[in-house]
Parts: structure tokens; sequence; C-alpha cells
């Protein structure tokens, strides 16, 4: 069997794609396990194991998203089409909700990090030094929109999952293996 490509083809989604889509749907899923049991069980110990990394890992999925739009841009004539119709579009206009969150959801926070009187330093490599004063719109800015906006990314995120099922189930039409595994030769 022929290796992935490390580009997209018509057919599947290569292997640089499948990495980012991967890697980022496993940080988000830490991020919404910790911030769910933060909400479930409030601030207890075996809790701040999993809240801990919480500005770390939101920082990495914000490098990654970047990257991921860069390498979806770069092969935009060159990736499997959703073909036309209504459901088509839908997929489009989902998918497209799905990177503007995912871009929009940590940038909010950065800025907040940005704009605070706390030094910001993940994994201990200072990117933002304290404000003085703090810049207080970039706080009233995430407050307003990073939980709740995160909170839409996870319903999109369902109706992600819901929709591939029925490509799977109902239609039967190979949408997952463009993303995972082998991708079906057409015809
Ligand atoms: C895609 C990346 C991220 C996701 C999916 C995400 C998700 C969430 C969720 C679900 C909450 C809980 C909201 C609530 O309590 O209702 C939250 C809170 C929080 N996040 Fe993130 N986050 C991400 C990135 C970041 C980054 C990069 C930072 C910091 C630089 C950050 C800092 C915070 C802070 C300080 C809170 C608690 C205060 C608040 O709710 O605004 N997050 N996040």
């Amino acid at each position: 069997m022929p290796p992935i490509p490390f580009r997209d083809t018509p057919q599947a989604y290569g292997l640089i794609t499948r990495i980012l889509h991967w890697a980022m749907g496993a940080l988000i899923l830490w991020q919404f396990l910790g911030m769910g049991l933060r909400l479930i069980f409030g601030r207890q110990p075996f809790v701040s194991f999993f809240v801990g990394s919480h500005q770390p890992v939101g920082t990495v999925l914000f490098v990654l998203v970047v990257l991921r739009i860069l390498w979806a841009v770069a092969n935009r004539r060159n990736r499997p089409d959703h073909g036309t119709g209504p459901v088509a579009i839908a997929a489009r206009l989902g998918h497209l909700a799905l990177y503007a969150l995912m871009l929009i959801i940590p940038s909010v926070a950065l800025l907040r990090a940005w704009g605070s009187d706390r030094a910001f330093a993940p994994f201990g490599f200072q990117i933002f030094p304290a404000q003085e004063p703090v810049i207080a719109w970039t706080g009233q800015l995430a407050g307003l929109l990073h939980g709740e906006l995160a909170w839409l990314l996870l319903a999109a995120i369902l109706g992600h999952i819901v929709m591939v099922a029925v490509h799977e189930r109902k239609w039967r039409d190979g949408t997952l293996s463009r993303m995972a595994g082998r991708p079906r030769p057409q015809g």
C-alpha cells in the first residue's frame, strides 16, 4: 500500500493535516476535561492537576491553529471537495465556524494575559511581562467571550462528530477515511 502523502490530495487529507487535526482534537478534549471537572467539583486538589496545564496547553493550541489555517490555505486547491448542495454548504460553514472558534478562543485569552498585571510565562518562558497599569478591556473582552465561545466550540465539535457518524452509518461515503486510515478508492 502506498504511504499517506505529506500534502493533501483531492482523495484524502495528507499526513500534516492529519497530525494537526488529531493532536488538536486531543488537546482540546484535555481543555474541556479540565474545565468540565472544575465546573462539577470546584477547585479541588485533583482538579488542579487537569486545570494547571490549561494556559500552556491553550497557548500550544493557538500556535497549532495558526499553523493549521496556513496549511489549509496552502492546500486549498488540493484537498477533498465537499461537493455541491445544501449538505455541502452546511459542511463548509460548519468547518469555517470550527476554525473561527479555535482561533478566537485562545486569542482572547492570550490578549487578556498580555493586558494583565501578572507576567505570562507558559512552560517557564516569559511571553508577556506584567502590565502596569492593567489593560482593563482585554480582561473584559476575554471575560465576555472566552468561556462562552469555548462551550459553543464544544457543541460544534459534538455536531461535527455526529455528522461524521451520519456519513459513516447512513451515507457510507467513506468521509472518515479521508482523515483516518486509508482513503477508499473512488468510483
Ligand atoms: C482552544 C483553546 C482553549 C479552550 C478550548 C479553552 C476552554 C476553556 C473553557 C471551557 C473554560 C471554562 C469557562 C467557564 O468556566 O465557563 C476556560 C476558562 C479559562 N481559560 Fe481557556 N481555553 C483555551 C485556551 C486558553 C488560553 C490560551 C488561556 C490563557 C492564555 C486560557 C485561560 C483561561 C482562563 C484564565 C480561564 C478561567 C476564566 C474564564 O473562564 O475566562 N484558555 N477555557
